[in-house]
Order: structure tokens, then C-alpha cells, then sequence
């Protein structure tokens, strides 16, 4: 439904000697209609870019992305987004928010108000529908965004690390709310985190990115069963994912914080100190 087809991404650098940095190289991606799909990877290593090349808010370099086999190189309107922080509009209420989409998307005022009323009752936000982003709490106002991303019933949903800046319980029980709102909806969802549980618990499929260029170092197949809830933790199926997924991270993960040669060279110190040791 959905295919990214040897995607490279390269930015013109802000600094004087004119270089570029790349972010993405040779991404290619076939996602099935309706399918739910983690991407994980360090920070830095191009999944903001990769999802706003499916978004349509920034050109690939090369490669290109095909929805139902068709190019697509703009915004989109069968696309709908939830980035990590202030994905909600401050000056909106929680209600006005969620209308936002549909009065752009061309439904009338009376409609929208009526189903994004419906929309914030389903992500349990009855009652706040007159607040304003900075009177709730950062789950509750990421529900709000999430309620705005799904209430145009668009056919795939872009998520950015929706729950990145919140506590773990926090995030754990919005994704399981994620996935009660999501099933039976038939969207297809990209979804960017660096929480390898997080991935885990929702994905059907996990791409692993390298660091940075980004390129998929490893697609796994999360063959829990559904519907799942957080009772997933932890049970040896599930972690033996999360350890499936540490395997392929952790040395992408040194890299990026600068550690890729220190395991090399504590081994051979230790190594020399056991020859001299010996000797
Ligand atoms: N608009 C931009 N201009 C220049 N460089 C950018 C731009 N957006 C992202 N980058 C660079 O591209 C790389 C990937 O960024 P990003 O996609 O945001 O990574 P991630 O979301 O995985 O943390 C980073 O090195 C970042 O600095
Ligand atoms: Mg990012």
C-alpha cells in the first residue's frame, strides 16, 4: 500500500564549507494496508526526515514513494500526522482542535463539531473539551493530538515519537489506548520511536535503522498476537524481541554516543594485562 523505493535524503548543510549531511541512504520499505510498523533507531539517524518524505513535507533526494503503486511527491491529504511535542495548537481548545482538521478537510461546522466531540469521548477526554492545551496534563494533550490525527479517518497515520517526552507508564498505557483506537480502524501506521518496549508492545513490524545515514539494518516481524495489552511486558516472548532488538542496536547505539572504539580498546588493555600478568 505503501512503498518507499531506495530512498536517499541529503540536506545542504548551514555551515560555511557548503557541505551536506546525509541523512537517509537507499531506505526501501513495502508496508501492507492497514499493517502497523515501528522504526527504531538512535537519535539523529533520519526517522523525523523519513516520515516527513512519506508526509510529503520534505522531497527524498532520490528514491521515491508510492501509495496504492502511485508517485507521490506532496502533502497528502490521505496522510495524517502526530509529532512528539506541541502537536496541538495552544490558542485552540481541546474541541477546536480536533475540529481543525475536519473544517480544513471541507466538513461542515455542525458535522465537526459533532464528531470531534465524538472523537475526544473515545480517547476519554469527555468533559475537557473547553480546556486548553495548557490545562491538561502531557498525556492528556497528546490524546488530544491523537484524537485530531484520527478523527479525518485518514488511511495512514505518521506518529513521531507521540509519546517521547512523557514517563514510561505514562507512555506505556497511551500506546495501549493507541492500539484499542487504531484496531478495527484498517489505518496504516508508521510508527517513530527509541523505546524498544514501546516498538515491541505495538508494532507488527520493526525497521531498524542504522545511525546516521539512516538505512533499515533489520526488519523484524513481531508475531505477538492480537489484540495486546500491556500484560505483554515482559512475558518471554515479548522480551525475547526487545533482546532481538537490542542485538542489532547496541552497536549503532555506541556509535552515537561516541563509544564505538572504547569496547575495543578496553579488550585489548585487558588483554595486554593479562599477558603481562602471565609473564
Ligand atoms: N532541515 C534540515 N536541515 C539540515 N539538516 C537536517 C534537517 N533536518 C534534519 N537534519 C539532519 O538530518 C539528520 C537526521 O535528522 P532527523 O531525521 O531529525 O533524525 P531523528 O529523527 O532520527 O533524530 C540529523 O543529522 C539532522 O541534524
Ligand atoms: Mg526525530
Amino acid at each position: 500500500m505503501l512503498e518507499l523505493v531506495d530512498v536517499c535524503k541529503h540536506y545542504g548543510s548551514t555551515e560555511s564549507d557548503g557541505g551536506t549531511v546525509q541523512a537517509l541512504q537507499d531506505v526501501s520499505l513495502s508496508v501492507k494496508e492497514g499493517e502497523f510498523v515501528s522504526i527504531i533507531g538512535s537519535s539523529g539517524c533520519g526517522k523525523s526526515t523519513l516520515l516527513e518524505i512519506v508526509a510529503g513535507l520534505v522531497p527524498a533526494s532520490t528514491g521515491e514513494l508510492r501509495i496504492h503503486g502511485e508517485r507521490v511527491d506532496g502533502p497528502n491529504p490521505r496522510v495524517g500526522m502526530v509529532f512528539q511535542e506541541e502537536s496541538t495548537f495552544p490558542w485552540l481548545t481541546a474541541q477546536a482542535n480536533v475540529e481543525f482538521g475536519l473544517r480544513a478537510a471541507g466538513v461542515s461546522r455542525v458535522a465537526a463539531t459533532k464528531q470531534a466531540r465524538e472523537m475526544l469521548h473515545l480517547v476519554g477526554l469527555h468533559g475537557f473539551e473547553n480546556h486548553y492545551p495548557d490545562q491538561l496534563s502531557g498525556g492528556m494533550r497528546q490524546r488530544v493530538a491523537i484524537a485530531r490525527a484520527l478523527v479525518t479517518r485518514p488511511e495512514v497515520i505518521l506518529m513521531d515519537e507521540p509519546f517521547g517526552a512523557l514517563d514510561e507508564q505514562t507512555r506505556i498505557v497511551l500506546g495501549e489506548e493507541l492500539l484499542r483506537l487504531w484496531q478495527g480502524t484498517g489505518s496504516t501506521v508508521l510508527f517513530v520511536t527509541h523505546s524498544l518496549s514501546e516498538a515491541a508492545m505495538l508494532a507488527d513490524r520493526i525497521a531498524v535503522l542504522s545511525s546516521r545515514p539512516g538505512r533499515i539494518i533489520e526488519l523484524i516481524e513481531v508475531t505477538l498476537p492480537r489484540p495486546r495489552s500491556s500484560e505483554i511486558i515482559g512475558t518471554p516472548a515479548f522480551t525475547a524481541i526487545t533482546g532481538q532488538l537490542w542485538k542489532h542496536l547496541q552497536r549503532e547505539a555506541r556509535r552515537s554516543a561516541g563509544l564505538e572504539d572504547v569496547r575495543a580498546q578496553q579488550q585489548t588493555a585487558e588483554a595486554d594485562s593479562l599477558t603481562l600478568g602471565a609473564s
